[in-house]
């Protein structure tokens, strides 16, 4: 039986004060019973990291810190850059690689991305791989050949066992902070699609592999996305900023 797992991804949003008080309003909002049924990540920019750290420890809940990407070497000349060690030692447990704003915005190619992937996995942290497809891709009906290539590509060289621990988000490039998410079939299919592709490569690995969908995620469609066979969790952007909606999507099982 899979955990559910849902992630916020609070991208270039809440300084560090505001990242103190949005995490404690969120864990007021949460009970022992939430965090029973579903795993919850809070991936914050690096100049919150410290401090969330501090409070997470400090009052003991049971959120997992997580960041938004990181390069894959230990340490270099890679100015401007933060590394899997250096957040490691911050207790960061979960680390999102391949975004598709990092892939879109900053170029990030598939090999770059199958490097961090092992760079964060070497650390003992899981990462978040994100695969998806454009508004093109999906029109010309490339969906599947363009998510099956950036898993084999982002996950080379990775042992079974690492797949079977880690996280793919699936994000359809064209629902990300859009408000056009994909109907709970349509992330389905493709979800599905990429737990064949894993089962095809990698085995056993796909049936504890854990996959969210993500784009434009709220309270009110994350019953119907949740109750998908192959959709274990969820990667929320615009919705997680805000402790109360991002706290009625965990609680999803009550809105249903
Ligand atoms: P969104 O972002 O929920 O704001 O669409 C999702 C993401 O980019 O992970």
């Amino acid at each position: 039986m899979r955990k559910p797992l849902i992630s916020g991804n609070w991208k270039m949003h809440h300084n560090h004060f505001e990242a103190i008080q949005t995490i404690q309003r969120l864990a007021y909002a949460l009970s022992s019973s939430d965090y029973e049924n579903v795993d919850v990540s809070v991936h914050a920019p690096f100049t919150d990291l410290r401090s969330l750290q501090t409070v997470i420890e400090v009052d003991g809940i049971p959120i997992s810190l997580g960041a938004q990407h990181c390069h894959w070497e230990d340490k270099g000349a890679f100015t401007g850059e933060v590394s899997p060690e250096m957040l490691a030692k911050l207790n960061v447990s979960l680390v999102i690689v391949g975004h598709s704003e990092r892939r879109h915005i900053f170029g990030e190619s598939n090999e770059d991305i199958n490097r961090k992937v092992r760079a964060v996995i070497a650390k003992e942290m899981t990462p978040i791989l994100c695969v998806g497809e454009t508004t093109e891709e999906r029109e010309d009906g490339r969906t599947l050949e363009v998510v099956e290539k950036q898993l084999e590509d982002g996950l080379k060289e990775v042992k079974t066992s690492d797949v079977a621990s880690m996280v793919i988000a699936y994000e359809p490039v064209w629902a990300i902070g859009t408000g056009k998410n994909a109907t709970p079939e349509d992330a389905q299919e493709v979800c599905k699609g990429i737990r064949a592709k894993v089962e095809n490569a990698w085995k056993s690995a796909s049936e504890q592999i854990r996959i969210q969908y993500g784009g434009s995620v709220k309270g009110i469609n994350a019953p119907d996305l949740m109750k998908q066979k192959d959709i274990d969790g969820l990667l929320v952007g615009g919705a997680s900023l805000d402790p109360d909606e991002f706290s009625r999507i965990i609680k999803y099982r009550l809105l249903d």
